[in-house]
């Protein structure tokens, strides 16, 4: 493989991309850092803005505006390229617009020689994965989508917010579709290896309450401030964070399914075992019934939005 160590590519430099090249910069994860934008001033802005605090930072990282080309050797390539919703759209809306720039981007990367990982955040990002992988060719481990890891951060944040705990210190997970259809995985939850549904203070209501609140996440933020970008940036780094270090760990993220859930051939939030191999393993947990209809609910909806697609 023809990669340089820790060089990282970012495709599209808007909230969501320089986000992302922010946390990445401040957590010191990668050297050498590659903003590729079709607005090249507002790539070489931004790299020069974030260059700007490497004297300040932990470690030194290479910053620069660079161009396809420069995907050749990155060890991963990092696209966020589309358009955003705006207030009352839900992602599915973006779904025409972003398949085409997700299609075309992921076919400049690939011309450039690129031989890495592919990390996918653009909206909706479970069929924009499934996008990114038919046009980059690569094995389905090495293309990944972001997935429900914001909202699985989400999902502890109101926990512990509930409890009032460290957000850490939750266990759990959302799976299925980073959207609207997202779906719960209560039965494996646990904070302190305590089932949630075994703590005084927390009621079938709470339960319901806290997965509105992560399910409708985005809309609040989008309504106050038309964006989201520093949850997904600081979700993204953690992703990426996995992968550059090599750490089989465990993060929810928009996989490759072979049936682990029952579904075959095509990419939603599950469980995975995330290392340098992009992903090593989908992590099947046995889900209630309701759980389960409620995730092929969720795959069914991902199905047919591929299927408009392709009509
Ligand atoms: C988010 O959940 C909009 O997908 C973006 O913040």
């Amino acid at each position: 493989m023809n990669k340089t160590a820790r060089k990282v590519a970012i495709i599209g430099t808007g909230f969501v991309g320089s986000s992302i090249a922010y946390a990445i910069v401040n957590q010191g994860i990668c050297n050498e850092l590659v903003l590729i934008d079709v607005n090249q001033n507002k790539a070489e802005g931004e790299a020069l803005d974030l260059a700007d605090g490497i004297a300040w930072a932990d470690t030194k990282t290479t910053i620069y505006a660079g161009d396809y080309a420069d995907c050749k050797d990155a060890a991963l390539v990092i696209l966020t390229a589309g358009i955003n919703q705006k207030p009352g759209q839900s992602r599915l809306d973006l779904v025409d617009t972003n398949a085409k720039i997700t299609e075309q981007v992921t076919t400049e990367i690939m011309a450039s020689g690129f031989d890495g990982i592919i990390i996918v955040a653009s909206n909706p990002v479970d069929v924009m994965t499934y996008i990114a992988w038919q046009a980059s060719g690569l094995p389905f481990n090495r293309v990944i989508g972001t997935g429900t890891i914001l909202d699985t951060a989400r999902f502890k944040k109101e926990i512990a917010l509930k409890l009032n705990v460290d957000p850490r210190i939750v266990q759990g997970y959302i799976i299925g579709e980073h959207g609207d259809s997202e779906t719960a995985v209560w039965s494996h939850t646990t904070v302190g290896g305590k089932p949630i549904i075994e703590w005084d203070n927390i009621t079938a209501d709470d339960l319901n309450t806290i997965y509105v609140s992560v399910r409708d996440a985005a809309y609040e933020i989008i309504d106050r401030k038309q964006a989201t970008y520093y949850g997904i940036g600081m979700s993204t780094a953690r992703l990426v964070r996995a992968i550059l270090n090599n750490e089989n760990t465990i993060l929810p993220v928009s996989a490759f399914q072979r049936g682990e859930y029952g579904e075959i051939g095509l990419f939603t939030g599950t469980p995975a075992l995330i290392n340098e191999t992009g992903l090593r393993q989908i992590i099947a947990l046995n889900l209630t019934a309701v759980e389960q209809v409620n995730f092929e609910t969720s795959v069914n909806q991902l199905r047919l939005t591929i299927q408009s697609l392709d009509s």
